[in-house]
């Protein structure tokens, strides 16, 4: 059981950490659960590739979630173990046979994604007919203004969705519509024109949908992005999910990684090293905790202690290297820290729930820290 502290700096007069540390902080995480699970009309599932620390996944069942999203067996045989009962979405649209066969035999999910015809070949290969079973079409209709556009790889277009959801009917399973708009994604309407899209092509597949799953992509409100709130895009949601589906026999689901996590978690660093010019080497880096700041260049909170005290003072922009013995171990942009930083001040970076320890690598022999919890997290 990972130890529990009243805040960081309680943590730093206690620990004196020198490896990295992700600090979870209970109380946000239960905050921005209930704000999804009571905003969002439908059903929340957890995008477990965001962030499936088991004290994270322990965590977000705690605080009331039961619908998963998963991409992996692995992530498979971790919920069924966690929580035997929960729903999961397997939404990766591409699988292996070997994979849909655990799934469907062994681990008894249900729930299935596809973007083609041939995936829906091997799934119906593999699995056989059975009633129960909801294939998803996962569609994409355009440019979602998102960090990541996840359409470049998954998706296919309307004309094709309508095509495959009329096989996926024929051939007796439960047909259902997926997105994601991509994640990051700060424009609400994106959600929209993609729900407007399913409404077009169940109508013209001449399929009844089961589900209609809008994907993850809230965003996380960084310092150097800003976006409409959660409530804005679950407002938004609602009013063109009931217009385009007026009957109310779809089930609406969201399944959020990024937003429902990230808040929730800070990295606790390090400075090993300090040079002259405004310049710092931390215990972790691009190819640890921070693999994803150098992918979406987003700005991350952060403040400074030295001992078990916050450090403040006039501030300069400092380039910030990782521990690795590789160039490209570095933040992409220059970090604001107080000019009087000094080997051994820890620097805590808030908003890292989401894609951190989860991607974070051995390269170099670096490992990426433990989790311990905090009563009072980071909060900017
Ligand atoms: C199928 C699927 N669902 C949900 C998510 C979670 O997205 P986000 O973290 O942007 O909310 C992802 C992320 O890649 C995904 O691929």
């Amino acid at each position: 059981m990972s130890k529990r502290y009243r805040d960081t700096a309680s943590l730093i007069a206690e620990l004196q950490p020198d490896a990295p540390l992700n600090c979870l902080c209970i109380e946000r995480l239960r905050e921005h659960v209930e704000g999804f699970v009571k905003g969002f009309p439908g059903t929340v599932a957890y995008a477990v590739k965001a962030n499936p620390a088991e004290e994270m996944l322990a965590a977000v069942c705690e605080a009331g979630i039961s619908a998963f999203d998963v991409a992996s067996l692995y992530e498979i045989s971790l919920l069924r173990k966690i929580k035997p009962d929960a729903l999961l979405l397997y939404d990766n649209p591409v699988k292996a046979r070997h994979e849909i066969d655990a799934a469907y035999r062994e681990y008894a999910v249900r729930n299935f994604a596809l973007d083609d015809a041939r995936e829906l070949q091997k799934i119906h290969e593999v699995i056989g007919s059975d009633s129960t079973v909801e294939l998803a079409v996962r569609f994409n209709v355009g440019n979602s203004s998102a960090i990541y556009d996840l359409g470049k790889k998954f998706g296919t277009n309307s004309k094709t969705a309508a095509e495959l959801l009329g096989q996926v009917a024929r051939l007796g399973y439960r047909p259902a519509l997926t997105f994601h708009p991509g994640s990051q994604c700060t424009r609400a309407d994106a959600y929209n024109e993609h729900i407007a899209a399913a409404a077009r092509i169940a109508a013209e597949a001449g399929a009844t949908i089961d589900s209609l799953n809008v994907g993850g992509g809230f965003p996380t409100v960084y310092p150097n992005s800003g976006a409409p709130t959660i409530q804005q895009f679950f407002s938004e949601i609602e009013q063109q999910f009931l217009q385009s589906f007026p009957a109310g026999n779809v089930e609406l689901r969201c399944e959020p990684g990024r937003a429902l996590v990230d808040p929730s978690v800070s990295v606790l660093t390090r400075v090993k090293h300090r040079r002259e010019l405004a310049v710092v080497f931390l215990n972790d880096g691009i190819y640890g905790s921070f693999m994803e700041q150098l992918l979406s260049r987003v700005e991350l909170p952060t403040r400074v202690f030295r001992g078990g005290e916050p450090l403040q003072g006039p501030e300069e922009l400092f380039t910030v290297f990782g521990p690795t013995c590789d160039s490209l171990d570095v933040f992409s942009y220059e970090v604001p820290l107080p000019t009087a930083i000094a080997e051994g001040d820890w620097i805590e970076f808030g908003e890292m729930g989401g894609y951190g320890s989860c991607s974070s690598t051995r390269f170099n022999g670096f490992e990426t820290g433990d989790y311990v919890f905090v009563e009072n997290g980071f909060v900017y």
